[in-house]
């Protein structure tokens, strides 16, 4: 194998240059070449590519966001797109390719596998979302962006006695939502895979406010409700005050964690390493901390990735 690719795609997530960084540094160090391709799929279709070095990569393992850009490429999901992007990587004398996103990425990966060009998916999305793998990338700085902001709202939360909707992003999933009340010590979690009674909640909240409590963290994940609406339902009935912070696209961004930099360079070099053994057709995940392989046929035909029980019963033993 001479020459690789490699892309991001869907949303952007913190980490994703540490792992194009990864990809292009092990590729390199086995003597291949390594096309990057700007904004997605889009950019191969479009032309926008650059061969990359490892003066290219020097100085984006801190940066969050991806230098490639990204971007959501409608003509893939036609046949005739998927063809177009194969032949022009065939044309380019690409033997592999890495594709870097979410779930829709991992759907471009497995089309281009299926038309003969081997491929191997990184998972990367805040949301957590990807099945067969633990942590996908960009879910940990993500996280830590969530708990920078929910300690300053307490603050100000304490000094007015008010309760804050805080609404995480997360369509399909609660994870980002639970996982940062659990490590923020918010009161409530409203995720979708769990129902909600609004008026236990205003009950509890209540009670809070009679106790003397002088703060209340309510989280809510995208896809369950949005942080205004569930305003409207509380806010004359708890006793505190109540504000919101929808935290949006804050989440995406941001310096890499410590956690996310070297799931990056783990993702990256086991994606290059797989493609050499002549796998393609494949996504590495995250096993128990070891890294796993699994078909992206499965990965992208089973659903969402299902909330880890175990995380709803620690939020359910801590009060949440
Ligand atoms: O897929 C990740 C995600 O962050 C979702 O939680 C969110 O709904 C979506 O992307 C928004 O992305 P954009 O505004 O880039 O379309």
């Amino acid at each position: 194998m001479n020459k690789i690719a490699v892309l991001t795609s869907g949303g952007d997530c913190s980490g994703m240059n540490a792992a194009v960084r990864a990809v292009v540094r092990a590729a390199l160090s086995r003597g291949m070449g390594v096309l990057g391709i700007q904004k997605g799929f889009s950019g191969l279709l479009h032309d926008h590519m650059e061969e990359l070095t490892t003066r290219s990569v020097s100085g984006i393992l801190q940066r969050g966001g991806t230098f490639l850009q990204s971007a959501r490429c409608k003509e893939l999901y036609e046949e005739a797109g998927q063809a177009r992007a194969a032949q022009k990587l065939r044309d380019l004398g690409v033997e592999g390719l890495v594709v870097i996103g979410g779930d829709g990425s991992l759907k471009g990966a497995r089309s281009m596998h299926l038309r003969g060009i081997p491929t191997i998916g990184i998972p990367a999305s805040i949301d957590n979302d990807i099945p067969f793998t633990d942590m996908s990338l960009g879910v940990d700085t993500a996280l830590n962006n969530i708990l920078y902001a929910v300690d300053c709202l307490r603050d100000t939360a304490s000094s007015h006695d008010r309760a804050f909707v805080v609404e995480t992003m997360g369509r399909n999933c609660g994870y980002l939502a639970m996982a940062a009340a659990v490590a923020c010590g918010a009161e409530f979690a409203i995720i979708p895979e769990t129902p909600y009674d609004i008026d236990k909640i205003c009950r509890l909240l209540r009670a809070r406010y009679s106790e003397g409590r002088d703060n209340s963290i309510i989280m809510v994940a995208e896809g369950a409700a949005l942080a205004q609406d569930l305003a409207e339902q509380i806010k004359d009935c708890i006793g505190f005050e109540t504000r919101i912070m929808v935290l949006g696209h804050y989440q995406r961004g941001g310096a890499p964690s410590a956690f996310d930099r070297i799931l990056a360079a783990r993702f990256g070099v086991a994606a290059v390493e797989a493609l050499l053994e002549g796998q393609s057709g494949k996504m590495v995940g995250l096993s128990c901390s070891s890294l796993q392989l699994t078909d992206l046929e499965k990965v992208t035909t089973s659903g969402t990735r299902p909330i880890d029980f175990k995380l709803i019963r620690l939020g359910e033993t801590l009060g949440i």
